[in-house]
């Protein structure tokens, strides 16, 4: 009997903490169309950046999902032209791991593409259980969720100047504000490797990467904001193949967000006209957030810029900014 009822008031309890918790849920309420825009999303495949797609193509834009899964993708791409009508949609495949497939698709979208309005560089995954290594030497998380972002963001700058005003928006997480602090030459996690502490630094450096471009692109017309989409139930809590991450994926089914809220700040900083000339930001829930100090320190944003630029061997011919 006592049982029952703790078990009554812990689903009564969450229940609340669910209707809640979506109800605060910042939603995007601009209504503008993107017709004759070009969008691409990095991981439009799954969660937020599925969720993302869906809501641009209903509003008419030419929209690309760079993924590294083109049979997963094509059938998400399908679904998304059978229910916003938009036929304009191109799966063109991509891994942020690898970086030949960055410099292909990149090479691809820029003989193809005449202009990008917005560049969502959304793709990511947890901290790896183990620290694993890329084909390019480079840490597997950072790669996943920043050195493949960054090479790509270099090589499409060109495209986007001048297609501008245009936008970048960069998903970062309000993890960042766990990193305690940040050794700029252990960008590819040598020392004492951790899944999380790795996931939250390579969030961090999102942040700083957001910081520099945007005072690298002010006065270009080409903005750049970053986010926290929220606590939101999707894929990456099960594909991350370490088992706290599992745990925290049952936790956000219930008390989080659906991917469909998830996307709304992904939304609002690539639609919304009310961000016509805000670059640098950081958002939540639609709304400008707090960041951490370190995520402000413009010392070390440009050192990890640097760092970024010889591990991924871009060339001086490719810094447009
Ligand atoms: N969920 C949250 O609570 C939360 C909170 C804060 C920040 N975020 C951020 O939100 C972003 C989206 O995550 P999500 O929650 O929507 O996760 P998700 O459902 O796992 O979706 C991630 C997407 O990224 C793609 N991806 C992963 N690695 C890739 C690679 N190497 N190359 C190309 N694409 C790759 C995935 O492709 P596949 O479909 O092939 O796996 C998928 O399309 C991430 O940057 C994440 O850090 C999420
Ligand atoms: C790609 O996606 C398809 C369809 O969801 C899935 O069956 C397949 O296992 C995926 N391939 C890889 C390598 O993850
Ligand atoms: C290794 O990481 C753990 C936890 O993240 C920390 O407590 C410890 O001080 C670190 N050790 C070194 C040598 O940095
Ligand atoms: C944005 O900036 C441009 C150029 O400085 C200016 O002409 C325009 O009025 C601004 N728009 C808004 C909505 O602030």
């Amino acid at each position: 009997m006592v049982l029952v009822w703790c078990v009554g008031v812990l689903v009564v309890v969450a229940l609340v903490i669910r209707v809640v918790h979506r109800g605060r849920s910042g939603r995007c309420r601009c209504t503008n169309t993107m017709e004759g825009k070009t969008v691409i999303i990095t991981g439009a495949s799954a969660g937020i950046g599925k969720e993302t797609a869906l809501d641009i193509a209903k509003r008419g834009a030419r929209v690309i999902l760079a993924c590294r899964n083109i049979t997963k993708a094509q059938l998400v791409a399908d679904n998304i032209i059978a229910e916003s009508g938009n036929k304009n949609l191109v799966v063109r495949c991509i891994d942020t791991t690898d970086l030949n497939s960055v410099r292909n698709f990149a090479k691809e979208t820029l003989q193809i593409e005449s202009r990008i309005d917005v560049l969502i560089n959304n793709a990511g995954i947890g901290g790896s259980p183990v620290r694993k290594v890329t084909s390019d030497g480079l840490e597997s998380t950072m790669a996943a969720n920043h050195y493949g972002h960054f090479l790509l963001t270099n090589l499409l700058l060109p495209l986007l100047k001048k297609s501008s005003p245009s936008r970048i928006v960069n998903v970062a997480s309000s993890m960042h504000w766990k990193v305690p602090s940040f050794d700029v030459d252990d960008l590819n996690f040598e020392r004492n490797y951790s899944s999380f502490q790795s996931y939250i630094r390579t969030k961090l450096v999102n942040m700083l990467f957001n910081l520099e471009l945007s005072q690298r692109l002010s006065d270009t017309g080409v903005t750049v904001n970053c986010l926290h989409p929220g606590t939101v139930s999707t894929e990456i809590f099960g594909k991350s193949g370490n088992k706290i991450g599992k745990m925290f994926g049952y936790v956000y089914k219930v008390l989080g967000k659906d991917a469909a809220l998830g996307a709304q700040t992904n939304i609002h900083c690539a639609v919304s006209e009310d961000l016509i000339n805000v670059t640098g930001k950081y958002f939540s829930d639609c709304k400008e957030a707090p960041t951490s100090e370190l995520a402000q320190d413009k010392g070390l944003a440009k050192k990890i810029w640097e760092a970024s630029e010889e591990h991924v061997g871009l060339k001086p011919e490719e810094i447009h900014c």
